[in-house]
């Protein structure tokens, strides 16, 4: 029997139309040939929104996020918006979808691909074959933290104030996902925090030894945000899963994504809880931003975009199998050599956006279903 799932696509802004193009490509092939069909709707955000309505999301968009089985995302951002005020910028179209759908874990891989070891500014023993998982909390911290804002004070003078906070429900319930998903991999958690100068953070960490007492099979343990983000330039390949907080995450899995050498390649999954009929609502997105720098040349690299819809694949429609196919076919279209601008390397052949996704459907194609 076929089954059907709604996926709502918001192409944003810069190269995100680009990206996105290829990808439809890919989830039709996945419709043709799979056993499940996807049905896709469009809908604005972030600068695109902005332009339309003045607003960098709406409640129409939000609406037909919170109704879709699952949402795929290109970039948002671009010089033209820079200048507006916060609540209208694009990135506030990226914040508001993460908050009101509940999307609290992100989930952040760098893996190191086999072809694009050298790609790295780090030397290649120290970054291949390296596949870790970063868990970042997406809904609370000092990104949503209460007070906010600058206000003037009495002698002329201005003062900002933002606040770190979390409650142990919010930490349990990102480490359940962090230790879940330890299970499934290497068995090691790193839990990152500043425990030694941040009450809210010794919380944090308390509460992740609490968690640990369901997962003893899980190794758990503590590091200071200074010392991880040291870690991770000496030896990556120590990390199995890493969980910490929105800012720390957002920090160091800009860190972590620099290891595998191409940004251009890393997919992310942002996941809310999982409702009593079982479906986990997600928000998938390719790692990189908008490149305005590149937009419209068909230089974007889609691939990262196509690993997100392998990700989706996998976390929300529980069907790993077809996610492994798509990422053996890109695998497969990278050890041939075709590579966009942004991987380019000598002796590699350099192609557009368009021909790197009729790559990876060629290759789909003599892989089969
Ligand atoms: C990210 C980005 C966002 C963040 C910005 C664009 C709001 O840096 O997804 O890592 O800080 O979360
Ligand atoms: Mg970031």
């Amino acid at each position: 029997m076929s089954d059907t799932r709604t996926i709502l696509m918001l192409d944003g802004d810069g190269i995100g139309p680009e990206v996105m193009r290829e990808t439809r490509r890919v989830i039709g092939w996945f419709s043709r040939h799979g056993g499940t069909g996807y049905e896709l709707s469009d809908g604005l955000v972030g600068g695109a929104s902005y332009d339309a309505h003045g607003e960098p999301l709406t409640d129409e968009t939000l609406k037909l996020a919170a109704d879709a089985d699952a949402v795929l995302l290109g970039a948002v951002g671009g010089p033209q918006w820079e200048d507006l005020a916060f609540d209208k910028k694009p990135e506030r179209g990226l914040l508001g979808l993460r908050k009101e759908l509940g999307l609290f874990a992100n989930l952040r891989p760098a893996v190191v691909f086999e072809a694009l070891a050298g790609a790295s500014t780090l030397k290649t023993d120290v970054v291949a074959g390296l596949d870790m998982m970063i868990v970042r909390e997406l809904t609370g911290g000092i990104y949503f933290g209460e007070p906010r804002g600058v206000e003037e004070l009495p002698d002329g003078t201005r003062k900002g104030v933002n606040s770190l906070t979390y409650t142990s429900g919010e930490v349990e319930r990102i480490a359940r996902v962090a230790f879940e998903l330890a299970m499934k991999r290497g068995r090691k958690l790193c839990s990152v925090d500043k425990a030694n100068v941040l009450e809210c953070t010794l919380m944090w960490r308390q509460t992740m030894e609490q968690v640990h007492a369901d997962y003893p099979n899980v190794e758990l343990s503590h590091m200071y945000v200074d010392n991880a983000a040291m870690q991770l330039v000496r030896n990556p390949k120590q990390f199995d899963v890493m969980v910490t907080t929105n800012m720390f995450g957002d920090i160091l899995s800009d860190c972590a994504a620099m290891l595998t050498g191409s940004l251009g390649m890393l997919p992310s999954a942002s996941l809310g809880e999982k409702s009593a009929e079982g479906r986990v609502p997600g928000m998938y997105e390719p790692v990189h931003g908008s490149a305005p720098d590149i937009a419209g040349k068909g230089m974007a690299n889609p691939l990262a975009t196509m690993l997100s819809f392998a990700m989706m694949l996998r976390y929300s429609f529980d069907d790993g199998a077809s996610a492994e196919t798509l990422e053996g076919a890109v695998k497969k279209v990278l050890a041939g050599g075709a590579r966009t601008a942004d991987i380019m390397e000598t002796g590699a052949r350099q192609v557009s956006t368009t021909e790197i996704g009729d790559a990876v459907l060629a290759e789909l194609e003599k892989t089969g279903p």
